[in-house]
C-alpha cells in the first residue's frame, strides 16, 4: 500500500501536464496530489485530464465549512472519480460524518477520506497563541486524529513525526499520509516539521506527499525515483 503522491502545485493545467509528461516513460503512473492552486486554476477537467492519462489522484481541498455545505461539496466531489480526498478534522466530527456521506456514491463505493489534523507548516508556539490550543502538537493531532477515526474516516493527513503516535492510537490500519517530506540536507521552505522519505517509512507513514523536492528538482524523474526507494522498495 506504502506510495510516494506528487503534489502538483502548478498554477496552471499546462504547466501540471507539461511537468506530468516527464512521467510517461516510468512503468506505474505516479500518485498525483492536485491542491486548491490547480483545482481552482483549472477547475474539475484538470482532473478528469490527469485521471485519463492513468494517474491515482488525492484531491486536496480541504473542505471545511458547516457540514451541510460539506456535505453537498463531497457529493459533487463523488462524481470525479478521485482515489482520495480530505476535510479538515477542526471541522468537527459532524461535518466529517457529513462529508463522508456526501462522498459515498449511491453503490457504496466512495474514494478514502482524510482528515487534516494540523497544517505541518505550523509550530506548537503558533497552534498555542494563534490558535489557543493549550495541548501540545502530539495530543493534538492524535486526538483530531482519534476524533476522525470516530467519525469513519480512513485516515489523516499529519507530520511524519506524528505517525506513530496517531498509529498507536487508532490502530494500524489507520492510515498516516504525510507531507512535510525533504531529503537530507535540503531546505525546509515553509514547512516546519519535516523529516526524510526514508524516516517516514520507519515510523509508519502510508502514504508521503511531495512537493517542492521533486516539482522543483532539477531532474523530477530521478527525484521522484529516490523518493520510492527511500519510501517504498
Ligand atoms: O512542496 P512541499 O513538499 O512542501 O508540498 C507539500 C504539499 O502538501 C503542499 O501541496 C501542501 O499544500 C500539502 N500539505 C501540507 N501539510 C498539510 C497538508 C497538506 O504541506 N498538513
Amino acid at each position: 500500500m506504502r506510495d510516494v503522491i506528487i503534489a502538483c502545485d502548478f498554477a496552471g493545467a499546462e504547466q501540471a501536464l507539461e511537468f506530468l509528461d516527464k512521467f510517461k516513460d516510468c512503468p506505474q503512473k505516479p500518485f498525483v496530489k492536485i491542491g486548491m492552486e490547480l483545482y481552482y486554476a483549472a477547475g474539475p477537467q484538470i482532473v478528469r485530464d490527469i485521471k485519463a492519462r492513468g494517474h491515482k489522484i488525492f484531491l486536496d481541498l480541504k473542505m471545511h465549512d458547516i457540514p451541510n455545505t460539506v456535505k453537498k461539496t463531497a457529493r459533487v466531489l463523488s462524481n470525479l472519480e478521485v482515489d482520495m480526498t480530505n476535510v479538515h478534522a477542526a471541522g468537527t466530527i459532524e461535518m466529517m460524518r457529513a462529508a463522508l456521506e456526501g462522498l459515498t456514491r449511491p453503490d457504496g463505493t466512495r474514494p478514502l477520506l482524510i482528515a487534516v489534523t494540523q497544517l505541518t507548516s505550523t509550530s506548537e508556539e503558533r497552534m498555542q497563541k494563534d490558535l489557543l490550543i493549550n495541548a501540545s502538537m502530539e495530543e493534538t493531532t492524535a486526538h483530531y486524529a482519534a476524533n476522525a477515526r470516530e467519525a469513519g474516516l480512513d485516515g489523516v493527513v499529519c507530520s511524519p513525526l506524528e505517525a506513530a503516535a496517531i498509529k498507536r492510537r487508532c490502530g494500524a490500519d489507520f492510515l498516516t499520509v504525510t507531507p512535510g517530506i525533504r531529503f537530507a540536507g535540503a531546505a525546509a521552505d515553509d514547512q516546519v516539521r519535516i523529516t526524510t522519505p526514508a524516516r517516514a517509512r520507519e515510523i509508519g507513514s502510508d502514504f508521503i506527499v511531495v512537493g517542492r523536492p521533486i516539482t522543483a528538482a532539477e531532474d523530477p524523474v530521478a527525484a521522484y525515483q529516490k523518493c520510492l526507494e527511500e519510501f517504498v522498495y
